[in-house]
């Protein structure tokens, strides 16, 4: 059955932060449903689909005197903190993978002349939106936003939305079934409703030219709008005051030229204030203008060459065991990366929240920022692609003012074979086709033969990095032996190792030869820099990991616990001998 992969088409309203929004985050109620109950009836047939379109759990029957029947009632139901994954919340729901279905009442005044729209960070990983048990639609992809537009099924008053979420893993979905980290279901990020005018402006962007710190290039994007509406840009900072008139379909392109800008780097991130109004809208956003550009080996941030002293990270708070929920959260876990002497993060497998991605521009960290196309996914699936290609287009349409993105990623250790070139080869013209001003990635996986590790994978050739992941030391070697190793890269490009590393249980000590201990990670930090350090043309790394993560693929039951051990910090925020390693480098090592 195909499915209909809208969100991309129904552009996401751009900085929704910044808008007029009632938040319907907080507690929900919500039923387990692992017959799927509230969805099929007894033949299996979707009660949304039948003549009535009624007979589930979205019609929020909550008073069985009407219908005595009704086996469920939300008000009688606990409640699940959004944003947030259930695996977290409650210690039954910590293995539960199937269908929950979560309802939150709300109180809302219409404006005649406004328009609607309920926006979701993000849903892991099938959602199906109900609005005063009318159907909205369905979302798919765990990890990037979706919006419905809603005024026509909102009422007056009392409103009530209930979501039906499915975290099954399946073989054509993006990712697959099989990944090491958490599949944490839920309604993970950020639910709004969202007040504009009738005409507002739902689209812009503004960043430098490709490779061009002279002049800031863009576009915005009116909605409703009946056509020659006149819009403003205004920088006040750089005096900047421009006026254009949008096109029939409210749009307007622009150059500007700029002297005297401060450039957005890790060191000084700067950022300006932007503000974009319409006849009847306004938005006003931070923005940081740098330029990203490869010359033979070197990787250029506004022209200089630079070393990204990174790590990688996942979308989890380990002192919780779920997924990051506030500021609070995300900010802790990019200043340890900036304690550890980090000038880059890696946010893997997936897209991040979007405040993950504007602290970073506030914060001063480059950023990798990937799709969850992640080891062995159904290559020749036409709708498997369709679901990738929704992906990472919604992620580039969300965050493509974020300064701190300098690489798109599009995809981790995926087998070379034909299909799966076609497949990533087809990301990678989409992602250039979107935004021609940042690099374009994937974690790659090297080949080995006796001491020298070759990187060849043919997908090297449509991307901007030679970029792979090596676990010299742990998964292949031991950790002595790692100084005799040399690389046999087979591209002039940049070198970026996006993950190596090792296991250790925080706390557990011993010689540098017995796994798990915290001296066999440290050997291999040792030596794998060392290794490393004899790569001509290495001009990044993203250790494999900040810290611990939760993984069902870490049975280990001494050492790991559903724990992924690799962390630098312990899931208790304990800094193991590596980290210290690891942060020595990165005070010698030089930018340039
Ligand atoms: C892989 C993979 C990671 C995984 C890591 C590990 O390379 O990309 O997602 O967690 O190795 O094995 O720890």
């Amino acid at each position: 059955m195909s499915f209909n992969f809208n969100s991309f088409s129904q552009k996401q309203i751009q900085n929704v932060q910044d808008r007029t929004t009632l938040s319907l985050n907080g507690d929900w109620q919500f039923i387990i449903d692992p017959y799927k109950m509230g969805y099929l009836d007894y033949r299996q047939k979707p009660f949304d689909e039948s003549e009535s379109g009624k007979g589930g759990f979205y019609d929020n029957i909550t008073n069985p005197g009407k219908t005595k029947r009704a086996e469920y009632n939300f008000d009688y139901e606990p409640s699940l903190t959004v944003p947030g994954d259930w695996n977290s919340q409650y210690e039954k729901l910590e293995f539960y993978e199937g269908v929950l279905w979560y309802r939150r009442n709300f109180t809302v005044s219409l404006k005649e002349d406004k328009r609607y729209f309920i926006h979701f960070g993000a849903v892991n990983y099938e959602s199906h939106i109900y609005l005063n048990g009318k159907k909205l639609g369905v979302n798919k992809g765990g990890f990037t936003p979706f919006q419905f537009e809603v005024g026509d099924k909102l009422v007056d008053g009392d409103n009530f939305l209930v979501v039906m979420v499915d975290n099954t893993r399946k073989k054509d979905e993006v990712p697959t079934i099989n990944t090491d980290w958490w599949n944490y279901g839920g309604i993970t990020r950020d639910v709004n409703l969202v007040e504009t005018p009738e005409s507002f402006i739902n689209d812009y962007k503004v960043q430098l030219a490709k490779n061009d710190a002279t002049k800031i290039k863009g576009y915005i994007e009116l909605d409703g709008s009946a056509g020659e509406e006149s819009v403003v840009v205004q920088i006040p900072e750089l005096k900047i005051n421009q006026s254009y008139t949008a096109d029939a379909s409210g749009k307007v392109s622009f150059e500007i030229p700029v002297k005297k800008i401060q450039l957005w780097n890790p060191e000084f991130p700067k950022l300006y204030e932007v503000k974009i109004s319409s006849s009847q809208d306004a938005v006003t956003d931070k923005i940081g203008f740098r330029t990203i550009a490869t010359e033979g080996k070197n990787i250029l941030l506004n022209g200089e060459s630079i070393f990204m002293k990174g790590i990688a990270m996942h979308d989890e708070n380990p002192l919780l065991g779920g997924r990051l929920r506030s500021d609070g959260d995300m900010r802790m876990m990019l200043r340890w990366a900036k304690e550890l002497g980090c000038n880059y993060v890696r946010l893997a497998h997936y897209t991040h929240n979007e405040t993950m991605l504007r602290l970073a521009d506030e914060m001063g960290l480059l950023v990798w920022s990937e799709v969850p196309v992640y080891w062995t996914i159904s290559w020749e699936n036409e709708e498997t692609y369709k679901n990738a290609e929704n992906q990472l287009s919604v992620s580039i349409q969300r965050d493509k003012n974020r300064a701190s993105i300098i690489i798109w990623s599009v995809g981790n250790e995926t087998p070379v074979t034909e299909a799966r070139n076609v497949f990533m080869g087809k990301l990678v013209d989409k992602t250039r086709s979107l935004d021609d001003t940042r690099l374009v990635a994937a974690a790659l996986e090297v080949e080995r033969e006796g001491y020298t590790i070759t990187v060849d994978d043919t997908l090297g050739e449509k991307l901007d990095l030679a970029s792979f992941n090596q676990y010299g030391g742990w998964y292949w070697s031991e950790p002595k032996e790692l100084p005799k190793y040399a690389f046999d890269i087979k591209f002039n490009k940049p070198v970026v190792i996006t993950e190596f590393g090792g296991g250790a249980l925080a706390g557990f000590h011993a010689d540098d030869d017995t796994m798990w201990s915290e001296e066999y990670q440290e050997l291999i930090y040792i030596n794998q820099l060392k290794m490393m350090d004899k790569i001509d043309g290495l001009r990044g790394i993203t250790p494999w990991i900040l810290v611990d993560f939760k993984s069902p693929r870490r049975q280990n039951p001494v050492y790991q616990q559903f724990w992924n051990r690799k962390g630098l910090i312990s899931n208790t925020g304990v800094k193991k001998k590596a980290y210290f390693i690891l942060k020595e480098y990165y005070r010698n090592k030089s930018l340039k």
